[in-house]
Protein backbone atom coordinates (compact mmCIF):
# COMPACT_ATOMS: atom_id res chain seq x y z
CA UNK A 1 0.00 0.00 0.00
CA UNK A 2 1.28 3.58 -0.76
CA UNK A 3 0.74 6.55 1.12
CA UNK A 4 0.48 8.67 -1.54
CA UNK A 5 -1.26 6.69 -4.53
CA UNK A 6 -4.33 9.22 -4.68
CA UNK A 7 -2.61 11.23 -7.75
CA UNK A 8 -1.12 7.86 -9.65
CA UNK A 9 -2.96 5.68 -12.06
CA UNK A 10 0.70 3.64 -12.74
CA UNK A 11 2.34 1.79 -10.59
CA UNK A 12 5.70 2.74 -9.52
CA UNK A 13 8.75 1.43 -11.49
CA UNK A 14 9.95 -1.59 -9.77
CA UNK A 15 13.58 -0.87 -9.67
CA UNK A 16 12.54 2.95 -8.98
CA UNK A 17 10.95 1.25 -5.74
CA UNK A 18 13.96 -0.71 -5.04
CA UNK A 19 15.68 2.42 -5.26
CA UNK A 20 13.60 4.27 -3.07
CA UNK A 21 12.83 1.67 -0.50
CA UNK A 22 14.81 2.51 2.93
CA UNK A 23 13.38 -0.30 5.28
CA UNK A 24 15.98 -2.14 4.63
CA UNK A 25 18.18 -0.22 7.00
CA UNK A 26 15.69 2.17 9.01
CA UNK A 27 13.21 -0.84 9.75
CA UNK A 28 16.00 -0.18 13.03
CA UNK A 29 13.51 3.19 13.89
CA UNK A 30 10.45 0.98 14.58
CA UNK A 31 10.66 1.50 18.12
CA UNK A 32 11.39 5.57 18.16
CA UNK A 33 8.71 5.34 15.40
CA UNK A 34 5.97 3.37 17.07
CA UNK A 35 6.77 5.93 19.98
CA UNK A 36 6.68 8.79 17.89
CA UNK A 37 3.17 7.96 16.64
CA UNK A 38 2.16 7.18 19.97
CA UNK A 39 2.86 10.15 21.51
CA UNK A 40 0.95 11.93 18.38
CA UNK A 41 -2.02 9.72 18.63
CA UNK A 42 -2.33 11.50 22.39
CA UNK A 43 -2.02 14.93 20.83
CA UNK A 44 -4.50 14.03 18.60
CA UNK A 45 -7.02 13.15 20.99
CA UNK A 46 -5.69 15.86 23.48
CA UNK A 47 -6.68 18.13 20.64
CA UNK A 48 -10.05 16.67 20.47
CA UNK A 49 -9.39 15.34 16.46
CA UNK A 50 -10.00 11.67 17.55
CA UNK A 51 -12.12 10.02 20.39
CA UNK A 52 -11.10 8.58 23.48
CA UNK A 53 -12.18 5.15 21.87
CA UNK A 54 -10.37 6.09 18.87
CA UNK A 55 -6.88 6.60 20.50
CA UNK A 56 -7.62 3.61 22.30
CA UNK A 57 -7.82 1.59 19.25
CA UNK A 58 -4.98 3.30 17.87
CA UNK A 59 -2.55 3.05 21.21
CA UNK A 60 -3.48 -0.57 21.52
CA UNK A 61 -2.51 -1.36 17.72
CA UNK A 62 0.60 0.35 17.85
CA UNK A 63 1.67 -1.70 20.83
CA UNK A 64 0.42 -4.57 19.32
CA UNK A 65 2.66 -3.93 16.56
CA UNK A 66 5.41 -2.82 18.35
CA UNK A 67 5.43 -6.87 19.93
CA UNK A 68 5.68 -7.98 16.81
CA UNK A 69 8.92 -6.14 16.32
CA UNK A 70 9.96 -7.02 19.58
CA UNK A 71 9.49 -10.21 18.78
CA UNK A 72 10.54 -10.65 15.53
CA UNK A 73 6.79 -11.19 13.89
CA UNK A 74 6.66 -8.22 11.94
CA UNK A 75 6.17 -8.99 8.50
CA UNK A 76 8.03 -6.91 5.90
CA UNK A 77 6.29 -6.72 2.72
CA UNK A 78 8.00 -6.11 -0.42
CA UNK A 79 5.35 -3.05 -0.96
CA UNK A 80 6.78 -1.57 2.11
CA UNK A 81 8.13 1.50 1.78
CA UNK A 82 9.68 2.55 4.66
CA UNK A 83 9.63 2.05 8.61
CA UNK A 84 6.78 4.77 8.62
CA UNK A 85 4.35 3.30 5.95
CA UNK A 86 5.13 -0.49 7.40
CA UNK A 87 3.99 0.19 11.03
CA UNK A 88 1.11 2.19 9.61
CA UNK A 89 0.23 -0.72 6.37
CA UNK A 90 -0.34 -3.24 10.00
CA UNK A 91 -1.77 -0.80 11.88
CA UNK A 92 -4.18 -1.23 9.14
CA UNK A 93 -4.66 -4.44 9.29
CA UNK A 94 -4.66 -4.85 12.99
CA UNK A 95 -7.45 -1.87 13.92
CA UNK A 96 -9.21 -1.64 10.40
CA UNK A 97 -10.00 2.27 9.63
CA UNK A 98 -9.51 4.15 12.43
CA UNK A 99 -5.61 3.54 11.39
CA UNK A 100 -6.10 6.05 8.81
CA UNK A 101 -6.91 8.85 11.60
CA UNK A 102 -3.30 8.35 12.88
CA UNK A 103 -1.42 10.83 10.06
CA UNK A 104 -3.66 13.54 10.58
CA UNK A 105 -1.72 16.96 10.76
CA UNK A 106 1.62 15.04 10.67
CA UNK A 107 3.84 14.17 7.77
CA UNK A 108 6.55 11.68 7.64
CA UNK A 109 8.78 14.00 7.14
CA UNK A 110 8.81 15.49 10.83
CA UNK A 111 7.58 12.04 11.48
CA UNK A 112 11.20 10.35 10.45
CA UNK A 113 12.94 13.39 12.05
CA UNK A 114 11.99 12.99 15.32
CA UNK A 115 11.88 8.87 15.13
CA UNK A 116 15.99 9.38 13.95
CA UNK A 117 16.40 11.42 17.04
CA UNK A 118 14.53 9.97 19.56
CA UNK A 119 16.79 6.35 18.41
CA UNK A 120 19.90 8.38 18.46
CA UNK A 121 19.19 9.93 21.60
CA UNK A 122 18.58 6.07 22.73
CA UNK A 123 21.89 4.90 21.78
CA UNK A 124 24.15 8.10 22.92
CA UNK A 125 23.04 6.60 26.21
CA UNK A 126 24.84 3.54 25.06
CA UNK A 127 27.43 4.63 23.70
CA UNK A 128 28.31 6.96 26.73
CA UNK A 129 28.33 3.23 28.34
CA UNK A 130 30.83 1.76 26.16
CA UNK A 131 33.02 4.58 26.43
CA UNK A 132 32.53 4.89 30.18
CA UNK A 133 34.06 1.23 30.20
CA UNK A 134 36.81 1.88 27.85
CA UNK A 135 38.08 5.23 30.75
CA UNK A 136 37.77 2.89 33.13
CA UNK A 137 40.24 -0.09 31.84
CA UNK A 138 42.39 3.08 31.35
CA UNK A 139 42.08 4.19 34.88
CA UNK A 140 42.05 0.92 36.05
CA UNK A 141 45.36 0.37 34.41
CA UNK A 142 47.19 3.43 35.62
CA UNK A 143 46.27 2.67 38.82
CA UNK A 144 47.58 -0.96 38.57
CA UNK A 145 50.91 0.05 37.44
CA UNK A 146 52.03 3.15 39.35
CA UNK A 147 55.70 2.61 39.22
CA UNK A 148 56.74 1.14 35.49
CA UNK A 149 59.08 4.07 34.08
CA UNK A 150 58.99 4.13 30.32
CA UNK A 151 60.78 6.24 27.60
CA UNK A 152 58.61 9.50 27.00
CA UNK A 153 58.61 10.29 23.02
CA UNK A 154 58.70 12.94 20.89
CA UNK A 155 58.44 12.72 17.02
CA UNK A 156 58.45 9.07 18.59
CA UNK A 157 61.65 9.64 19.30
CA UNK A 158 63.02 8.70 23.70
CA UNK A 159 62.65 12.37 24.47
CA UNK A 160 62.37 11.77 28.20
CA UNK A 161 61.64 9.39 30.83
CA UNK A 162 57.49 8.99 32.07
CA UNK A 163 55.98 7.04 34.12
CA UNK A 164 53.82 4.41 32.09
CA UNK A 165 50.13 5.53 33.87
CA UNK A 166 51.22 9.13 33.08
CA UNK A 167 50.67 7.51 29.54
CA UNK A 168 47.87 5.97 29.98
CA UNK A 169 46.24 8.46 31.69
CA UNK A 170 46.94 10.30 28.62
CA UNK A 171 44.74 8.83 26.50
CA UNK A 172 41.86 8.56 29.33
CA UNK A 173 41.97 12.41 28.78
CA UNK A 174 40.90 12.80 25.37
CA UNK A 175 38.24 10.04 26.04
CA UNK A 176 36.63 11.96 28.60
CA UNK A 177 36.76 15.25 25.95
CA UNK A 178 34.40 13.23 23.77
CA UNK A 179 32.29 12.69 26.89
CA UNK A 180 31.85 15.75 27.42
CA UNK A 181 30.96 16.74 23.58
CA UNK A 182 28.56 14.06 23.50
CA UNK A 183 26.48 15.48 26.29
CA UNK A 184 27.28 18.90 24.77
CA UNK A 185 24.79 17.65 21.97
CA UNK A 186 21.98 16.34 23.74
CA UNK A 187 19.85 19.62 23.65
CA UNK A 188 20.43 20.03 20.51
CA UNK A 189 18.84 16.45 19.74
CA UNK A 190 16.52 16.91 21.84
CA UNK A 191 14.69 18.87 19.80
CA UNK A 192 11.41 18.05 18.55
CA UNK A 193 10.72 18.64 14.91
CA UNK A 194 7.26 16.38 15.52
CA UNK A 195 3.93 19.29 14.78
CA UNK A 196 6.13 20.66 11.84
CA UNK A 197 4.27 18.68 9.18
CA UNK A 198 5.48 18.72 6.29
CA UNK A 199 7.35 21.92 6.25
CA UNK A 200 4.56 24.42 7.39
CA UNK A 201 3.22 23.53 10.20
CA UNK A 202 -0.27 21.82 11.13
CA UNK A 203 -3.56 23.89 11.46
CA UNK A 204 -5.10 21.38 13.74
CA UNK A 205 -4.03 22.47 17.57
CA UNK A 206 -1.64 19.69 18.76
CA UNK A 207 0.54 21.17 21.33
CA UNK A 208 3.88 20.64 20.62
CA UNK A 209 4.98 21.67 24.04
CA UNK A 210 3.20 19.00 25.02
CA UNK A 211 4.44 16.18 22.48
CA UNK A 212 8.11 17.55 23.44
CA UNK A 213 7.09 16.36 27.67
CA UNK A 214 5.70 13.13 26.58
CA UNK A 215 8.51 12.19 24.42
CA UNK A 216 11.87 13.63 26.35
CA UNK A 217 12.68 16.36 24.34
CA UNK A 218 13.95 19.25 25.71
CA UNK A 219 12.73 21.98 23.24
CA UNK A 220 10.22 22.45 20.10
CA UNK A 221 11.82 23.29 16.82
CA UNK A 222 11.17 26.89 16.32
CA UNK A 223 10.64 26.84 12.80
CA UNK A 224 8.86 24.43 10.96
CA UNK A 225 10.66 24.45 7.78
CA UNK A 226 14.46 24.02 9.53
CA UNK A 227 12.55 21.32 11.65
CA UNK A 228 12.12 18.55 8.77
CA UNK A 229 15.46 19.29 6.99
CA UNK A 230 17.78 19.83 10.03
CA UNK A 231 19.87 16.61 10.01
CA UNK A 232 22.88 18.86 12.10
CA UNK A 233 22.30 16.88 15.05
CA UNK A 234 23.31 13.68 12.96
CA UNK A 235 26.37 15.85 11.17
CA UNK A 236 27.77 16.24 14.64
CA UNK A 237 27.10 12.71 15.92
CA UNK A 238 29.40 11.77 12.94
CA UNK A 239 31.70 14.33 13.48
CA UNK A 240 31.77 13.56 17.12
CA UNK A 241 32.58 10.20 16.60
CA UNK A 242 35.31 10.70 13.84
CA UNK A 243 36.90 12.25 16.50
CA UNK A 244 36.31 9.36 19.25
CA UNK A 245 37.92 7.23 16.46
CA UNK A 246 41.08 9.32 15.53
CA UNK A 247 41.55 9.12 19.11
CA UNK A 248 41.17 5.73 19.58
CA UNK A 249 43.16 5.64 16.56
CA UNK A 250 46.19 6.89 18.16
CA UNK A 251 46.00 4.71 21.30
CA UNK A 252 45.57 1.68 18.88
CA UNK A 253 49.05 2.80 17.16
CA UNK A 254 51.18 3.49 20.32
CA UNK A 255 49.30 0.29 21.50
CA UNK A 256 50.72 -1.42 18.20
CA UNK A 257 54.07 -0.08 18.52
CA UNK A 258 54.55 -0.76 22.38
CA UNK A 259 53.83 -4.55 21.89
CA UNK A 260 56.19 -5.15 18.74
CA UNK A 261 58.68 -7.20 19.96
CA UNK A 262 61.54 -4.99 19.32
CA UNK A 263 59.82 -2.44 22.55
CA UNK A 264 57.96 -5.06 24.04
CA UNK A 265 56.16 -2.53 27.00
CA UNK A 266 52.81 -4.55 26.78
CA UNK A 267 51.75 -7.64 25.81
CA UNK A 268 48.11 -8.20 24.87
CA UNK A 269 46.34 -11.10 25.89
CA UNK A 270 46.30 -13.60 22.89
CA UNK A 271 42.28 -14.03 23.21
CA UNK A 272 42.84 -10.14 21.47
CA UNK A 273 45.22 -11.39 18.72
CA UNK A 274 45.51 -13.22 15.72
CA UNK A 275 47.74 -15.69 14.18
CA UNK A 276 49.17 -15.73 10.69
CA UNK A 277 48.37 -18.78 8.44
CA UNK A 278 51.91 -19.14 7.56
CA UNK A 279 54.49 -17.29 9.75
CA UNK A 280 53.76 -19.71 12.88
CA UNK A 281 54.99 -16.98 15.70
CA UNK A 282 53.16 -14.11 14.85
CA UNK A 283 50.36 -12.83 17.42
CA UNK A 284 49.23 -9.93 15.34
CA UNK A 285 47.71 -7.12 17.28
CA UNK A 286 44.61 -6.98 14.51
CA UNK A 287 42.41 -5.68 17.34
CA UNK A 288 44.18 -2.86 17.08
CA UNK A 289 44.53 -2.40 13.96
CA UNK A 290 41.01 -2.83 13.06
CA UNK A 291 40.62 0.29 15.68
CA UNK A 292 43.21 2.48 13.83
CA UNK A 293 41.67 1.10 10.08
CA UNK A 294 37.66 1.83 11.45
CA UNK A 295 38.51 5.66 12.06
CA UNK A 296 39.36 5.66 8.24
CA UNK A 297 35.20 4.96 7.70
CA UNK A 298 34.06 7.28 10.93
CA UNK A 299 35.78 9.97 9.19
CA UNK A 300 34.07 8.68 5.82
CA UNK A 301 30.90 8.45 7.37
CA UNK A 302 31.21 12.01 8.56
CA UNK A 303 32.41 13.18 4.88
CA UNK A 304 29.23 11.54 2.87
CA UNK A 305 26.61 13.01 4.92
CA UNK A 306 28.02 16.53 4.83
CA UNK A 307 28.74 15.99 1.24
CA UNK A 308 24.79 15.24 1.23
CA UNK A 309 23.47 18.02 3.05
CA UNK A 310 25.78 20.30 1.31
CA UNK A 311 23.69 22.76 -1.61
CA UNK A 312 20.33 21.12 -1.12
CA UNK A 313 17.21 23.25 -1.17
CA UNK A 314 15.47 24.38 2.33
CA UNK A 315 12.49 21.55 2.82
CA UNK A 316 12.43 17.89 2.79
CA UNK A 317 14.25 16.60 0.03
CA UNK A 318 14.96 12.81 -0.42
CA UNK A 319 18.31 13.28 -0.44
CA UNK A 320 17.97 12.72 3.26
CA UNK A 321 16.84 9.22 3.47
CA UNK A 322 20.80 9.34 2.59
CA UNK A 323 21.09 10.32 6.69
CA UNK A 324 20.72 6.98 8.08
CA UNK A 325 23.32 4.53 7.05
CA UNK A 326 26.51 6.21 8.08
CA UNK A 327 24.70 6.96 10.83
CA UNK A 328 23.29 3.58 11.73
CA UNK A 329 27.18 2.92 10.58
CA UNK A 330 28.84 4.87 12.74
CA UNK A 331 26.98 3.44 15.57
CA UNK A 332 27.52 0.14 14.99
CA UNK A 333 31.56 0.53 14.57
CA UNK A 334 31.65 2.48 18.02
CA UNK A 335 29.62 -0.21 19.58
CA UNK A 336 31.39 -3.15 18.01
CA UNK A 337 35.14 -1.09 18.83
CA UNK A 338 34.88 0.06 22.17
CA UNK A 339 33.67 -3.07 24.45
CA UNK A 340 36.84 -4.89 22.70
CA UNK A 341 39.12 -1.79 23.00
CA UNK A 342 38.32 -2.05 27.01
CA UNK A 343 39.05 -5.67 27.27
CA UNK A 344 42.51 -5.21 25.11
CA UNK A 345 43.17 -2.79 27.83
CA UNK A 346 41.57 -4.49 30.62
CA UNK A 347 43.55 -7.39 30.09
CA UNK A 348 46.84 -6.72 28.60
CA UNK A 349 50.29 -7.23 30.54
CA UNK A 350 52.77 -4.26 30.60
CA UNK A 351 55.99 -4.87 31.30
CA UNK A 352 58.16 -2.54 33.22
CA UNK A 353 61.45 -4.72 32.86
CA UNK A 354 61.33 -3.88 28.83
CA UNK A 355 60.62 -0.43 29.22
CA UNK A 356 63.55 -0.22 31.73
CA UNK A 357 65.18 -1.72 29.00
CA UNK A 358 64.29 0.86 26.35
CA UNK A 359 65.89 3.69 28.80
CA UNK A 360 68.78 5.43 27.45
CA UNK A 361 71.23 8.04 29.52
CA UNK A 362 70.74 10.23 26.51
CA UNK A 363 66.90 10.98 27.94
CA UNK A 364 68.34 12.41 30.89
CA UNK A 365 70.78 15.01 28.78
CA UNK A 366 67.37 17.66 29.71
CA UNK A 367 68.48 17.17 33.35
CA UNK A 368 72.21 17.37 32.84
CA UNK A 369 71.27 20.82 31.09
CA UNK A 370 69.09 21.55 34.67
CA UNK A 371 72.37 20.63 36.88
CA UNK A 372 73.94 23.04 35.60
CA UNK A 373 71.30 25.85 35.22
CA UNK A 374 71.20 25.28 38.98
CA UNK A 375 75.04 26.67 39.52
CA UNK A 376 73.78 29.66 37.60
CA UNK A 377 74.32 28.56 34.18
CA UNK A 378 72.09 29.87 31.70
CA UNK A 379 69.71 27.81 30.17
CA UNK A 380 70.89 27.94 26.32
CA UNK A 381 74.57 27.51 27.44
CA UNK A 382 73.66 24.44 29.80
CA UNK A 383 71.65 23.02 26.59
CA UNK A 384 74.60 23.54 24.40
CA UNK A 385 76.94 22.07 27.11
CA UNK A 386 74.93 19.09 27.56
CA UNK A 387 74.63 18.38 23.89
CA UNK A 388 78.40 18.39 23.83
CA UNK A 389 78.32 16.11 26.17
CA UNK A 390 75.85 13.95 24.17
CA UNK A 391 78.38 13.76 21.52
CA UNK A 392 81.25 13.47 23.47
CA UNK A 393 79.69 9.76 24.61
CA UNK A 394 78.78 9.32 21.55
CA UNK A 395 81.87 9.70 19.96
CA UNK A 396 83.51 7.82 23.16
CA UNK A 397 81.24 4.84 22.22
CA UNK A 398 79.68 4.66 26.15
CA UNK A 399 76.24 5.97 27.84
CA UNK A 400 76.14 9.84 29.85
CA UNK A 401 76.60 8.30 32.69
CA UNK A 402 79.94 6.07 31.60
CA UNK A 403 81.40 9.65 30.49
CA UNK A 404 84.42 10.49 32.77
CA UNK A 405 84.20 13.16 34.73
CA UNK A 406 87.83 15.05 32.99
CA UNK A 407 85.82 14.24 29.72
CA UNK A 408 82.95 16.33 31.12
CA UNK A 409 85.46 18.78 32.56
CA UNK A 410 87.34 18.79 29.49
CA UNK A 411 83.76 20.10 27.98
CA UNK A 412 83.13 22.83 30.75
CA UNK A 413 84.81 23.29 34.40
CA UNK A 414 81.42 23.73 35.93
CA UNK A 415 80.57 20.13 34.95
CA UNK A 416 81.21 18.69 38.95
CA UNK A 417 81.47 14.97 40.03
CA UNK A 418 77.74 15.79 41.46
CA UNK A 419 76.68 15.31 37.97
CA UNK A 420 76.25 11.75 38.19
CA UNK A 421 73.55 12.37 40.73
CA UNK A 422 70.91 12.65 38.14
CA UNK A 423 71.52 9.31 36.71
CA UNK A 424 68.44 8.00 38.44
CA UNK A 425 65.17 7.18 37.05
CA UNK A 426 62.90 7.41 39.58
CA UNK A 427 64.43 10.75 40.52
CA UNK A 428 64.25 11.96 37.19
CA UNK A 429 60.25 10.99 36.88
CA UNK A 430 59.75 12.08 40.42
CA UNK A 431 61.26 15.76 40.05
CA UNK A 432 58.37 16.65 37.89
CA UNK A 433 55.89 17.58 40.28
CA UNK A 434 54.38 20.11 38.12
CA UNK A 435 50.83 19.86 37.90
CA UNK A 436 50.00 17.31 35.29
CA UNK A 437 53.21 16.42 35.40
CA UNK A 438 54.77 12.72 35.23
CA UNK A 439 56.43 12.73 39.35
CA UNK A 440 53.95 9.75 41.14
CA UNK A 441 52.23 12.15 43.63
CA UNK A 442 51.46 14.24 40.74
CA UNK A 443 50.13 10.98 38.78
CA UNK A 444 48.23 9.92 41.63
CA UNK A 445 46.27 13.56 41.83
CA UNK A 446 45.93 13.08 37.98
CA UNK A 447 44.41 9.25 38.57
CA UNK A 448 41.92 11.12 41.35
CA UNK A 449 40.75 13.83 39.05
CA UNK A 450 39.90 10.69 36.69
CA UNK A 451 38.01 8.86 39.05
CA UNK A 452 35.72 12.05 39.89
CA UNK A 453 35.16 12.62 36.47
CA UNK A 454 34.09 8.97 35.99
CA UNK A 455 31.76 9.81 38.84
CA UNK A 456 30.55 12.45 38.05
CA UNK A 457 29.56 11.27 35.19
CA UNK A 458 27.81 7.73 36.55
CA UNK A 459 25.75 10.44 38.85
CA UNK A 460 24.39 12.29 35.90
CA UNK A 461 24.13 10.06 33.07
CA UNK A 462 23.20 10.92 28.99
N1 LIG B 1 12.17 7.23 4.32
C1 LIG B 1 12.16 8.65 4.32
C2 LIG B 1 13.47 9.18 4.89
O1 LIG B 1 14.15 8.42 5.50
C3 LIG B 1 11.02 9.14 5.15
C4 LIG B 1 10.54 10.49 4.78
C5 LIG B 1 9.84 10.45 3.48
N2 LIG B 1 9.25 11.71 3.16
C6 LIG B 1 8.85 11.99 1.93
N3 LIG B 1 8.35 13.16 1.74
N4 LIG B 1 8.98 11.14 0.95
O2 LIG B 1 13.82 10.32 4.70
Amino acid sequence: MKLWGGRYDVETDELMHQLNRSIPFDRRLWQADITGSRAWAEGLRDAGLISHAEWEALDEGLQRVAEEWAEGGFEIRESDEDIHSAVERRLFELVGEVAGKLHTGRSRNDQVATGTRLFLLWESARLEAALVRLQTSLADLAEANPDAIMPGYTHFQPAQPILFAHWVLSHFWPLQRDRERLRDLRPRLATLPLGAGALAGHSLGVDRQQLARRLGFERVAPNSLDAVADRDFIAEFLSWAALLGVHLSRLAEDLIVFTNPALNFVRLDPRFTTGSSLMPQKANPDALELARGKSGRLIGNLVGLLTTLKGLPSGYNKDLQEDKEPLFDTLDTLLALLPVLADVVRTMRPSPEAMRAALDDAMLATDLADSLVRRGVPFREAHHLAGRAVAAAERAGCSLRDLPLAAYQAIDSRFQADLYEIFDWRAAVAAKTSVGGTAPEAVREQLAQARVALAEGARSGF
